[in-house]
């Protein structure tokens, strides 16, 4: 039996709207609009019912019903197939993908100084050398005096050295450490001492901390061949057995003779490049023989002992050895710059 007219039209209007359901919030509008108890349009046909003359009451009652119950079930079959769907976008994203390789955890890598620092010390360590360490607060006896700086030295002005307000300051270089071992024990001495430094500084070459690596050898009979020959020995560990090395006279008040101590540029092999301004040498080090003056002043008696020191740049070395162009990248605690450095 065909329905009255005005429920095909709803009929339809249902179908239109059904179709386009395609999520659970229309779903649930559809649901509402139909079926709800208040204001369905179902139950809006139904209250109509009384209001109709009794022999068109029957017809009217069952085509709603036939209406409601084809509502009812495509809304059922509508829930069915939207939950089918949540439920496979739900395992999909809760999936693993075990063809995912895997997070390695982020593990430290040591420091590009503290790597050289390892590196001259096995090295040293090789040449009968132990490392002795010292205090970066020190006093003007051990940085300057016992030295044998003058009074009126430029390293002592407020310019060039961090001072406390109490008259120490923050050692200028390791040398005092060589002062300590020669006070505090006998010869024979050889040692290496690595550790910070400060100077007021500041540029693409120098920072106001920086490192260095002191060397000190007091024995019977060291010549100034000594010295040469242990450097020689330690820059071809260094850098490598072709690397020319080369001393210069220089002046120290603490040694006497001087020398300060090239490299032939390790990125050129000395021809000459931008990096070493074309000169085909660096300077690595400062260097000499113990000044018999500083022997002295630590109670070593120099007619009997004589000696040999050096003073090394660590974050020079760091920089030529890992091709670091600007100082401040090592200090400046960059993961990215670290972690491309791997002993
Ligand atoms: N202390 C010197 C400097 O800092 C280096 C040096 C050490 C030179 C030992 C000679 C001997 O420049």
């Amino acid at each position: 039996m065909p329905d009255p007219p005005d429920l095909a039209q709803q009929r339809e209007e249902f179908e239109r709207e059904a179709s386009a359901a395609s999520d659970r919030a229309a779903w649930e509008a559809l649901r509402l609009k139909w079926l709800g108890r208040k204001r369905g349009i179902v139950r809006g046909l139904l209250s109509q019912l009384g209001g109709l003359p009794p022999d068109e009451r029957k017809d009217f009652g069952q085509a709603v019903n036939r209406l409601k119950n084809s509502v009812e079930a495509r809304l059922e079959e509508l829930d069915a197939s939207l939950s089918a769907r949540e439920r496979t976008a739900s395992t999909q994203s809760a999936a693993l993908d075990v063809t995912l390789p895997g997070r390695p955890p982020r593990v430290g890598t040591a420091h590009p100084v503290s790597l050289v620092v390892r590196e001259i010390v096995e090295i040293f360590a090789g040449l009968g050398f132990s490392v002795a360490e010292g205090p970066e607060v020190e006093d003007d006896f051990h940085n300057f005096e016992a030295l044998n700086f003058p009074p009126d030295h430029p390293a002592r002005e407020e310019q060039d050295t961090f001072f406390l307000r109490d008259g120490r300051l923050l050692r200028t270089h390791t040398s005092p450490v060589q002062i300590r071992t020669m006070v505090d024990r006998d010869p024979p001495i050889r040692v290496i001492c690595p550790g910070r430094v400060y100077r007021k500084d500041n540029d693409l070459r120098h920072s106001p901390m920086f490192h260095q690596i002191e060397g000190l050898a007091v024995g019977k009979g060291i010549t100034f061949g000594d010295l040469k020959g242990t450097l020689e020995a330690f820059v071809h560990r260094l850098f490598s057995e072709e690397t020319g090395v080369r001393l210069r006279p220089s002046y120290f008040p603490f040694t006497e003779p001087s020398a300060e101590v090239d490299i032939t540029c390790p990125f050129c092999s000395g021809s000459g490049c931008r990096v070493c301004s074309d000169t085909g040498w660096m300077e690595i080090l400062g260097s000499g023989m113990v000044n018999p003056r500083v022997l002295e002043r630590c109670g070593i008696d120099p007619s009997v002992y004589t000696g040999f020191a050096f003073g090394l740049g660590i974050d020079r070395v760091a920089m030529i050895r890992f091709g670091i162009p600007n100082i401040r990248l090592l200090f400046d605690s960059d993961e990215r710059v670290l972690r491309q450095v791997r002993g």
